[in-house]
């Protein structure tokens, strides 16, 4: 309770610093960061307003009045009945802030239909996106989330160790999804953290390929790449396997992302740009001829979202601070042929990179 009131004044002294009068949040990461509530996004309108100065609001559908009462730190809930107009109780409550040609925040990933509600509610308003007062205070973590981070890590580990006793040879890409995600939650993970990415064959040269009916047979390279939530907290792994006998093509690509992914990690420590970790793991791979072939940014930040700042990559110039959490996971993919990617979460420390992943990086060949 405490810890998310002291975020919300900070919140609050940012926005005076950048001269933003209201903050506005949706269901997701934000609104869970500052007040501790959280659910599925909805159709029904619920929002968490932080004005710069004072009390935050939450309007809401009465189905979650009480619910919000108790989970989060704020008392003030305005609660609307289905069958009532939610627009009018968002027009008067925030009349009351008194705002006329204000400059206001919105969640990034806000539903355009309660931005629209909000744009008629305050029409003379300036609307900006909420990352850039809540982003900085979500980007460095504190021995807390990063506790809950490295809980979530050692289970989706310990799921891949599992992972490595069957034979996958005959089973679906789906079949294979569905057992991370039962260990996984065996090992008390509260949720996946997104959908289970396993790509097998020439499946595997799509970076995102999900996961599909194709059976995995002998001879193909198989991309796994999953998470959970401890706490609210991702995790995010890859790791590329091979059915029986890996050709000569793969071991050699396989050892120059890994030599890419163990450099990045090693390129980390405070004061350093982002963008370095992405370009030291690029030129180990343009070494090994592969350029081309690396065809996205090395990582990305994580926290509550999956993907969130600071991101490696070319052109962000942000320096690497103590208790930033990031992935680091570069990957090569050979179009029709096959693809590898090795992923592992760090947390920057004061003498470097510490590893939320324990698993090898060896490459593991499975029946
Ligand atoms: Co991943
Ligand atoms: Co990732």
């Amino acid at each position: 309770m405490d810890a998310h009131k002291s975020r919300i004044a900070k919140a609050q002294a940012r926005m005076t610093e950048l001269g933003f009068d209201l903050t506005a949040l949706s269901l997701g990461s934000n609104m869970l960061f500052l007040s501790g509530f959280t659910d599925e996004p909805g159709e029904r309108l619920l929002l968490l307003l932080v004005p710069r100065e004072g009390s935050p609001i939450f309007i809401a559908p009465q189905l979650y009045a009480d619910q919000i009462r108790q989970a989060s730190s704020v008392a003030d809930v305005r609660a609307w009945k289905d069958g009532d107009d939610p627009e009018a109780l968002l027009k008067r409550t925030t009349a009351e802030f008194g705002l006329r040609s204000a400059r206001v925040l919105v969640d990034d990933s806000m539903w355009a239909s309660f931005l629209l509600m909000l744009k008629r509610a305050l029409p003379q308003a300036d609307f900006e996106a909420a990352s850039q007062v809540m982003g900085p205070l979500r980007r460095e973590k504190t021995p807390d989330e990063i506790g809950h981070m490295a809980q979530a890590g050692a289970i989706s580990d310990e799921a891949f160790g599992q992972i490595l006793n069957l034979t996958v040879s005959g089973m679906s890409e789906l079949e294979l999804a569905r057992a991370l995600e039962g260990a996984m939650k065996e090992q008390g993970a509260e949720k996946i953290a997104f959908e289970t990415l396993v790509a097998s064959g020439p499946n595997s040269a799509f970076p995102h390929h999900r996961a599909g009916q194709r059976r995995i047979e002998p001879g193909d390279v198989v991309i796994l790449d999953f998470g959970c939530r401890v706490h609210g907290y991702c995790s995010d792994i890859t790791r590329t396997i091979v059915c029986e006998e890996p050709s000569e093509e793969v071991q050699a690509v396989y050892g120059a992302v890994k030599r890419a992914q163990e450099k990045g990690v090693q390129a980390v420590k405070p004061g350093i740009a982002a963008q370095e970790v992405d370009r030291v793991a690029r030129e180990e791979i343009a070494k090994a001829g592969y350029s081309e072939q690396f065809i996205h940014r090395t990582g990305h930040g994580i926290g509550l979202d999956v993907h969130e700042a600071p991101y490696i990559a070319e052109g962000n110039q942000l320096r690497l601070e103590a208790g930033m959490t990031f992935s680091v996971e570069p990957g090569i993919y050979l179009p029709d042929r096959f693809g590898i990617r090795i992923e592992d979460i760090v947390v920057v420390t004061e003498t470097g990179a510490r590893g939320l992943n324990k698993c090898t990086h060896a490459l593991q060949v499975v029946e």
